[in-house]
């Protein structure tokens, strides 16, 4: 298994200006996203980060549940932003997960809409936004990413084929403060560096849904079409079979398979 989880590492060689301003590690907790809302209002200035070593209940996007072992990255960052900055969150933590995975393992990784981090096809990282606009006009915003590091898909029957894991991958052991120092500091500089049409760019350049046959799930509904491009604010364009294109602004895509 992979390090301990330890503030002073992840401290070391951190460059962050407001991400990680405080990192509050936990080795049990229900929810790092619980963690975040509960306290945030009263206590947790922007940039606080809040790290379980296991989740009991961690939440999924859709309803789902997200395991967390021992030996995976579970946090969640409090954030302010403007309301024109919440479409970017989605775009600003995959972009830095898949950073901070190549810089730490070498790793490729890519993102498929919205913002599942694949690496080989397979799910090594989840990413959950949960917002609220106040009526000041600001917004709060807690962002919850979930890496898997140690986990062994193939102990889970309902993910053995669907997920991965850096160290699965690797076959050696994975730095979990390399990564998540890694993550703080990509997460940071594009969080404060105001170019949100530069990390639109890199995260479009990194979408390995594009092109892609999908069935796009969102509400009660479903639709198979082509992925054939994505806008500023996020919103999916898929190209149907009858020529027609329809707008996909939040849900879920499952890639598929052309027979041959
Ligand atoms: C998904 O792919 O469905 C999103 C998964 C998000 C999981 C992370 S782990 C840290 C944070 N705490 C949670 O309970 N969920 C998010």
């Amino acid at each position: 298994m992979s390090e301990d989880i330890s503030i002073p590492l992840i401290h070391q060689g951190l460059k962050t200006s407001v991400i990680g301003r405080s990192i509050r590690y936990y080795e049990h907790l229900a929810s790092t996203m619980e963690a975040a809302k509960n306290e945030s209002r009263l206590v947790f200035p922007e940039g606080t980060v809040i790290i379980a070593g296991i989740q009991e209940k961690g939440r999924g996007r859709l309803q789902r549940e997200w395991r967390t072992p021992a030996g995976n990255i579970a946090l969640s960052i409090v954030l302010s932003p403007v309301i024109g900055n919440l479409p970017y969150l989605i775009m600003m933590s995959s972009l830095s997960v898949c950073r901070s995975i190549s810089m730490v393992t070498g790793l490729e990784a890519g993102i498929k809409w919205p913002n599942d981090v694949l690496i080989g096809g397979k799910k090594v990282c989840g990413i959950l936004i949960e917002n609220e606009l106040k009526q000041d006009g600001t917004a709060s915003a807690v962002v919850g990413i979930g890496i898997n590091v140690g986990l062994q898909p193939v102990r889970y029957d309902d993910i053995a084929v669907t997920a991965t894991s850096l160290e699965y991958e690797l076959g050696t052991p994975v730095s979990r403060n390399d990564i998540v120092r890694e993550l703080l500091n990509h997460f940071d500089r594009l969080y404060t560096s105001g170019k949100n049409d530069c990390i639109f760019v890199d995260w479009q350049g990194k979408l390995v849904t594009l092109g892609q046959p999908v069935t796009a799930t969102w509400k009660d509904r479903s639709v198979e079409g082509i992925a054939e491009s994505v806008d500023e604010t996020g919103t999916l364009v898929l190209r149907l079979p009858d020529g027609s294109t329809t707008q996909v602004v939040a849900g879920d895509v499952t890639l598929r398979k052309t027979p041959g």
